[in-house]
């Protein structure tokens, strides 16, 4: 009997170890034993409830350990997608956002009203209750797939997990915010760098019980599906689903133009110091929900809000060094490394400079005393040099003319403004090795392919040891070699091998957004695959002779510029790129664009507009062709169904390419009548 008892004693301590072990590698990032160790344990535990039936009783460690937490949890689609949020950062950018709205709805004069709301500084998400029960809980993840999380949201005690009113819609989805406040995150500050960590770690733990370890509390801000719509504002909804329970933030505000806006701003940014959570800024919403509707969504962020950002955090310390890093568009960025300072509760050691000319423009030098500042996520940079503190010796900063690979940098001058670009740049793409390792990590990256197992230190390794050279190899790797390297062990390898096979299903956005094209960040990757569809029609880019054409249509979709299409041409126009591409395209599985339209006024039809509506602006128009399933093209060709003449200064020579071409052409009248068929 003791012997079992020891056993038991035994096998408990080794799980608590592995589970351990577990926090360490899959959420703190930071393994502090081998893999091989780690195996090791792993076989003797499974040995002993092979040979132990009793132990059997007790939770299997294979149920609790060895899973990466990319497959912890179930993937879901969301019923609606969870967008972000545009920023704005000052007075002139609110200017801006207020301008857009009335101009997208046609509005001269009339301010509309906007509903302010802090803005929490936690893990979005999402609640969905079918006739009043709580029946899904997911996290963002990318914003069109979540994660079920449920069961750890079901722990939150103030969620609701059924609506109590007879009023309650059939579907309704309810968007939150998921914070610990900040008393709370003192208690276990040892373990997170901050409390918006300690949050996701906590949601994210695979065992519901761990996460009713850690307070979590929430706000609800939103909402995604309803069905059926019984809201018209969004002060209206905060205050009934307050009535239904849900907690909601008291701090809301309905405020009208500018000076309102500003002064708001100026009233929480006093309170932010007092309250119980962290908020980064105060996001600003159309109140009318009809006009919300209207405005709709760019890709990724909808028109109807914005963050207006809070001030960023300062401090004052001194420069040690300026060095220069390498970016994936050959970018030569310096940096100050500098005496750490702790900005905002992080500490600091590197600030950029930005580039050459701000150097110049500041006269920043090695020694010099200055002011930076961390905004968000953003990387710290130098404000302001304080010239009393400077050394009478110290001389003016010489920035380098040569590419850490030896190259010349250039700075090129833009076809498109003819204007100098202010930062320098090494133009050997992949024959650089340093822009060659940053293009490898950004493809992996987590907006990229996202592959979990291979980080920025891990690709320097396998560049330095020509295991991954260039991105199509990440998909052909050798792992008997990569066995043989210190640190990998049979569980971190599967783990890879898995993360790899995973990415190698990718949609057209994320691979136009991977290869890396200067100016194609996120967005324009949407919104360049929304256009070509396929990759196949994508790949027509490469080929000279059809680019020009190709890149004349993409001058009219919204968000797509000058400086984009130069940057895609110029891209292409290197065959080492299109040799790169190419090769790995052939690894991989590319899914077309797939907002997939079901129906709609113009279902797969192309339109094209010129001219100026009465009731709605051009963007406003093109947004409802493309809300209705259409496609919207920027020039006249045999490929366009319809031409949309509005009243205002048509072209007329738009209006007779297209009677020749026989395409039908409808007024601003007939256009209003088929949108309010
Ligand atoms: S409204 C984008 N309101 O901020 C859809 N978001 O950057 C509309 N957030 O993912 C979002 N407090 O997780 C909204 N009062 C608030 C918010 C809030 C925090 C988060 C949310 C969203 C992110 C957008």
């Amino acid at each position: 009997m003791r012997n079992k008892k020891k056993i038991l004693n035994d096998y408990k301590k080794k799980v608590k170890y592995l589970i351990e072990q577990n926090k360490l590698y899959y959420i703190k990032d930071n393994p502090k034993i081998s893999d091989q160790k780690y195996d090791n344990i792993k076989k003797k535990v499974l040995e002993l409830e092979k040979k132990f039936s009793f132990l059997k009783n007790q939770s299997s460690i294979s149920k609790v350990v060895g899973a990466p937490p990319s497959n912890k949890f179930k993937k879901i689609k969301h019923l609606r997608p969870m967008l972000s949020l545009s920023n704005a950062f000052e007075k002139n950018d609110m200017e801006d956002f207020l301008k857009k709205i009335k101009n997208f709805l046609n509005l001269s004069d009339i301010n509309i009203d906007l509903f302010c709301e802090p803005k929490i500084d936690g893990i979005s998400a999402t609640l969905i209750y079918e006739n009043g029960i709580l029946t899904k809980g997911l996290s963002r993840g990318d914003g069109v797939i979540g994660e079920d999380i449920l069961e750890n949201l079901k722990t939150i005690s103030s969620i609701p997990k059924k609506i109590k009113s007879d009023k309650v819609p059939k579907l309704i989805e309810i968007r939150c915010e998921i914070f610990i406040g900040k008393k709370d995150f003192k208690k276990i500050s040892k373990k997170f760098a901050n409390p918006r960590n300690a949050a996701g770690g906590s949601l994210r733990q695979k065992d519901p019980k761990e996460t009713s370890k850690i307070p979590l509390k929430y706000f609800a801000y939103g909402f995604g599906a309803v069905e059926p719509m019984i809201f018209k504002e969004q002060l209206e909804f905060l205050k009934k689903i307050g009535d239904w329970g849900f907690s909601t933030n008291p701090l809301v505000k309905k405020v009208n133009g500018i000076n309102e806006i500003e002064k708001r701003h100026s009233e929480i940014d006093i309170l932010r110091s007092s309250l119980e959570y962290d908020i980064d800024g105060l996001v600003y919403k159309v109140n009318e929900l009809n006009l919300q509707k209207r405005l709709g969504n760019t890709s990724n962020s909808p028109r109807w809000a914005i963050a207006y950002k809070f001030s960023a955090e300062k401090a004052v310390t001194k420069i040690k060094d300026i060095i220069i890093q390498v970016g994936r568009t050959g970018a030569i960025t310096p940096v100050a490394k500098v005496e750490p300072v702790t900005v905002g509760g992080v500490v600091v050691s590197n600030a950029t400079l930005h580039n050459e000319d701000e150097i110049e423009r500041k006269d920043i030098r090695i020694g010099d005393t200055v002011k930076i500042q961390r905004a968000g996520d953003v990387i710290p940079q130098v404000l302001t040099v304080d010239l009393s503190k400077r050394n009478k010796n110290s001389k003016k900063f010489i920035f380098p003319s040569q590419c850490l690979c030896g190259a010349l940098t250039k700075k090129e001058i833009s076809k498109s403004t003819q204007k100098k670009d202010a930062v320098r740049r090494c133009l050997k793409g992949y024959d650089c090795k340093f822009t060659a390792r940053e293009k490898l990590k950004h493809i992996v990256s987590k907006e990229a392919f996202n592959i979990d197992g291979l980080g920025k230190k891990v690709i320097d390794q396998f560049y330095d040891l020509k295991i991954i050279v260039e991105p199509s190899d990440i998909f052909k790797l050798d792992y008997e070699k990569i066995k043989q390297l210190d640190g990998w062990g049979s569980l971190s390898i599967s783990n890879l091998r898995n993360a790899i096979s995973k990415s190698k299903n990718v949609s057209l956005n994320k691979f136009i957004y991977s290869i890396g094209i200067r100016h194609i960040g996120q967005e324009n990757a949407k919104i360049l695959a929304k256009f070509f569809v396929s990759i196949n029609e994508f790949s027509k880019l490469f080929e000279n002779k059809n680019r020009e054409n190709l890149l004349k249509n993409l001058i009219d979709l919204d968000g797509i510029g000058e400086t984009q299409i130069e940057a895609i041409n110029t891209f292409f126009s290197n065959d080492k790129n299109i040799e790169i591409t190419k090769k790995l395209i052939n690894q991989l599985d590319i899914l077309n664009y797939s907002i997939i339209y079901s129906k709609g006024k113009f279902l797969n039809k192309r339109l094209m507009f010129t001219g100026g509506f009465q009731n709605m602006s051009r963007s406003e128009a093109k947004s409802l062709a493309e809300n209705n399933g259409g496609k919207v093209l920027g020039s006249i060709s045999k490929k366009l169904d319809i031409l949309v003449v509005g009243d205002s200064k048509p072209t007329k020579k738009k209006i007779e390419q297209a009677k020749d071409l026989k395409i039908k052409i409808i007024n601003e009248t007939e256009w209003n009548q088929i949108l309010n068929s």
